[in-house]
């Protein structure tokens, strides 16, 4: 962190010396030296934040989306928002433009947690501070990025396991739906599932496989699962709640009580999902929240202050299951 601070006193004494350069003699190459906040206007010091957001492919993204919109509306920063439609490609094409557009600060929600070294050196060697949010990465150098703003995937995966082994009394058939293959959630709640019943001899994965986070993919895998093992299957663990209720979806459709012939548990707690449990077809969620607007931009705010920032904000989650949902639905907020 002391780097980046080091960066941007750099970054600034950079701009002051070509301020002073263009003042006296070249007005023309103004433009070019101008981050994106100055070029609001004289005495006016918005903050021009770009983010890279995954896509759409979940409830609880759009609802990241628009708490990174809104927070950023309400504190009067411009927000560059582009929109990968789920490929990193076009997250690091993304990087490279505001980059160019020589924005104040990155706030980057990663795919998947691999490929981002020759993206995050060159925002670096701009000076312009990345805030991670959502999904961690692999980096060999961690001040490469400012902070990560993330849930506690191995944990959530962990209490959902915790949950299910006592529903199940330490007994049963698993099918799990993973996520975006090589994403942080699919990796750690995996992790943190599979440390969670590994105390129980009797619990079992039976059969494994990504759904992509998305519903209808989640729905189709579930029909595969149930084509393939008819009456063996418990439970179902999904990485997140759009995945359990495609499942929910096919176990309906193959003739069978989701929420009582089949366990289904998942992660997230998006409204659906608080839905589901009232109507008992969903057994129990793990919150993961996504309202991470107003952490981001405290960190945005900070990193461009040239503060130090904690390496891992960790946002704190609960389990919600049907005993308490109808009591809580109304008050949830995504
Ligand atoms: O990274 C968070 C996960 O991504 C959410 O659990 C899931 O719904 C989303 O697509």
């Amino acid at each position: 962190m002391m780097r980046s601070f080091r960066q941007s006193r750099a970054r600034s004494f950079v701009l002051g010396v070509t301020f002073a350069v263009c003042a006296i003699a070249l007005p023309a190459c103004k433009k070019s030296t101008q981050s994106a906040a100055d070029q609001n206007g004289p005495g006016k010091s918005r903050l021009v934040v770009g983010f890279s957001q995954i896509g759409a492919e979940s409830s609880w993204r759009t609802a990241e989306t628009n708490s990174i919109r809104s927070e950023a509306d309400s504190r009067g920063i411009e927000l560059k928002f582009s929109d990968a439609q789920g490929k990193q490609e076009n997250q690091v094409k993304a990087i490279t433009a505001f980059i160019a557009q020589k924005v104040d600060a990155i706030i980057l929600a990663p795919k998947v947690e691999t490929g981002w070294e020759p993206s995050l050196k060159a925002a670096r060697a701009a000076g312009i501070p990345v805030i991670l949010v959502d999904r961690g990465v692999q980096v060999a150098d961690d001040t490469l990025y400012a902070t990560l703003i993330a849930s506690d995937f191995v944990a959530e995966g962990r209490m959902a396991a915790e949950w299910l082994a006592k529903k199940l009394e330490g007994k049963g058939n698993i099918v799990e739906l993973q996520g975006t293959p090589g994403s942080a959630p699919a990796i750690d709640r995996k992790k943190g599932f599979e440390q969670g019943i590994a105390a129980y001899e009797g619990l079992k994965i039976t059969r494994s496989q990504t759904g992509e986070f998305a519903r209808q993919t989640g729905k189709e895998v579930m029909e595969a699962f149930l084509k393939s093992a008819p009456g063996e299957i418990d439970a179902v663990y999904a990485h997140n709640d759009d995945m359990a209720l495609g499942a929910i979806q096919a176990i309906e459709e193959a003739g069978l009580r989701p929420g009582t012939d089949i366990i289904v548990v998942s992660i997230d707690g998006v409204r659906d999902a608080f839905d589901a449990m009232v109507a008992g077809k969903l057994n129990c969620t793990v919150e993961c929240n996504p309202l991470l607007g107003p952490l981001a931009f405290d960190a945005v705010e900070k990193a461009v202050a040239g503060e130090t920032l904690p390496k891992w904000t960790v946002v704190e989650d609960r389990v919600y299951d049907q005993s308490v949902a109808a009591e809580v639905i109304d008050s949830r907020k995504y």
